[in-house]
């Protein structure tokens, strides 16, 4: 970054957000914010909200969010470099002479050329597919059951048997191989020099959300090995940021997204008319995937593969979602294998059956989690109800902790009360809790984090609406306490400012580059923290704070070596802060 961060500050600080956004959006103000029809996703009633007095916005619909240069960057699609600029020449003032740096020039230069040349190469496969050398790879598609809509539709195109004729074509147009060796498009090799990275396969183009090509991938026509051939990732393709198909769900009305694995189950599922299909593409999805999802809608329904990497996936995808705010549920695709082949078996009113069907993520975990105890053997059995107990204390809120309770004790016939018992014992034995685990350790341990992060945001939430809180809450925590990366990074910087006399938010979101951090970040100044009395919120805010000072004291007490007694003294001193906060009187004005 090339502008200082006092700069930046300066410029943000010269733009009212009211006033910018009122560019783009009409607003009403009520009460102390100003709401509008959200411009980053589509709706009838207005839950997009503009702070004056935070100079952040929040959508309670889709949950995008940030300063004044988040809008911009999202709105305009500018790099942060160019929102800086945008807003310093619309405050009229000259700031001292910020040349743009070349490091910058230079990557985005070179990412508009790459994006161009994509476009060049997916019009070529395109050509190619529908010229006569194209037949068979034509077949081929057709033979899967494609409709000639849908090959138009997603821009199928054919790389034919030559492995050097997209190379060529290029030269032919002057593209230096600088730009083709970065493009992903080509292959280089000493012997061969460079050439074509697709060829013999037909070509699925990767589009960005706003269909711009930043990617393909190259089917074999038939059993060939690997199946799949894919860019490789690029200044204009980052896997772990785009899903296939957004640029056409983003538009579609149904109020969920289905999440699959591939190409060809998100190609299909539009065919077939579920528009809202979108694949994470062979790779595992991402936090940044689930903060791109959450922009568009908070429901979920994992669509992957019924085999057992499926279901490991869905388990995987299942926190992260969570922890980015989506609710997951859990298509069942049994006996077919992906959505490709069951649509193509019974049909699309069959599908939706499956997806009306799609069942709760909670439910889905404790099902996969009893297949790792022996429910025949007494203790199996034990350990795991006392597993389940455990995951439900990831609920803070107690009404839905004793819904899934009672859903949990019908599923796996076990005395409500007994469950109840167990969750209050675990609940709060958590601090002393070291029992033996099954093997199934890792897989708990993973699963608690939700539960945990959740708590240390609503702390957070609480700190930032509650100013006051903080002077009571200091001797009890600090920002190691976090153990979420972003969130022990908000921590330190809120912290900061409260230490010396600040409270603007806006400005700590300045620290957080990327859209999707900016995004969670922004949602934590926005919560609605329901809470009906005085003396609810403060039990609650105790519990929390108690949980998280529990949690990080666990943690420090895992990672100490034995012989440490220093160490072990110390934290048996500060886990007296557990006690102390439950006498604490926290002031919340
Ligand atoms: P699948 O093997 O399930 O492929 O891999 P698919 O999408 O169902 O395709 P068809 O129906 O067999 O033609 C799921 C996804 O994993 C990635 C691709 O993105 C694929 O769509 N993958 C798979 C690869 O990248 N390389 C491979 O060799 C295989
Ligand atoms: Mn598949």
């Amino acid at each position: 970054m090339f502008y200082s961060d006092d700069l930046i500050e300066e410029v943000r600080s010269r733009n009212d957000i009211v006033d910018v956004v009122s560019g783009y959006v009409r607003l009403q103000r009520k009460g102390n914010s100003y709401f509008g029809l959200c411009p980053f996703h589509s709706e009838k009633s207005a839950s997009f909200s503009v702070s004056r007095e935070k100079q952040m916005y929040y959508c309670f619909g889709c949950g995008a969010g940030g300063n004044v240069y988040t809008f911009l960057m999202e709105y305009e699609h500018y790099t942060f470099p160019e929102a800086v600029k945008a807003l310093e020449e619309r405050a009229g003032f000259a700031l001292p002479d910020q040349e743009e740096s070349e490091e910058d020039k230079r990557r985005q230069s070179l990412k508009s050329r790459v994006m161009e040349l994509n476009k060049e190469a997916a019009k070529y496969f395109y050509y190619q597919l529908r010229a006569p050398g194209g037949a068979h790879a034509m077949n081929y598609l057709k033979g899967r059951g494609l409709s000639d809509e849908t090959i138009q539709r997603f821009g199928l195109g054919y790389a034919n048997k030559y492995s050097d004729d997209l190379y060529r074509y290029l030269k032919g147009k002057q593209v230096p191989d600088e730009l083709l060796a970065q493009s992903g498009l080509m292959q280089v090799n000493e012997k061969r020099g460079m050439y074509d990275k697709f060829w013999n396969r037909v070509i699925f183009p990767i589009m960005d959300a706003n269909s711009r090509v930043i990617g393909f991938g190259g089917r074999v026509m038939g059993d060939g090995k690997p199946k799949y051939l894919n860019s490789p990732e690029t200044v204009a393709f980052d896997k772990s940021r785009n899903l296939y198909g957004l640029n056409f769900a983003r538009t579609a009305r149904g109020k969920y997204l289905l999440v699959c694995e591939g190409y060809m189950d998100v190609i299909s599922l539009h065919q077939a008319g579920f528009t809202n299909a979108v694949a994470s593409l062979g790779t595992a999805l991402t936090a940044q995937h689930a903060g791109l999802i959450r922009r568009y809608t908070q429901e979920v329904i994992l669509t992957y593969d019924s085999d057992e990497a499926g279901m490991r996936a869905a388990l995987r995808a299942i926190p992260i979602l969570a922890e980015a705010g989506v609710n997951a549920r859990v298509l069942n695709m049994k006996p077919y294998k992906d959505p490709d082949e069951f649509i193509k078996a019974l049909g699309a009113s069959e599908f939706q059956k499956r997806i009306d069907d799609a069942q709760n993520s909670f439910l889905f975990e404790t099902d996969m989690l009893q297949t790792a105890y022996d429910m025949n053997d007494p203790n199996g059995k034990t350990a795991f109800y006392r597993a389940v107990a455990e995951k439900l204390t990831g609920f803070e809120q107690e009404l839905e902790r004793e819904n899934y309770l009672e859903a949990v004790a019908a599923r796996y016939h076990v005395r409500a009360e007994s469950l109840r018992k167990l969750v209050n014992s675990v609940a709060l034995g958590s601090i002393n809790r070291r029992v033996a685990q099954p093997q199934t350790q890792r897989l708990q341990r993973k699963e608690q984090e939700p539960g945990i992060l959740k708590s240390q945001k609503l702390l957070l939430t609480w700190l930032i609406e509650f100013p006051a809180l903080y002077a009571g809450v200091k001797k009890y925590i600090t920002c190691e306490d976090f153990t979420g990366d972003l969130y022990r990074n908000v921590a330190r910087l809120l912290f900061a400012q409260y230490d010396a006399g600040e409270h603007v938010p806006a400005k700590i979101l300045d620290s957080f580059t990327d859209p999707e951090e900016q995004s969670r970040v922004a949602a934590l100044f926005h919560s609605n923290l329901e809470v009906e009395t005085e003396e609810e919120r403060e039990k609650a805010f105790r519990e929390t704070l108690q949980k998280i000072v529990a949690h990080s004291l666990d943690e420090r007490r895992a990672g100490l070596d034995p012989a440490d007694i220093q160490g072990l003294q110390r934290l048996l001193t500060e886990q007296k802060k557990l006690k102390e906060i439950a006498g604490e009187n926290f002031v919340f004005h």
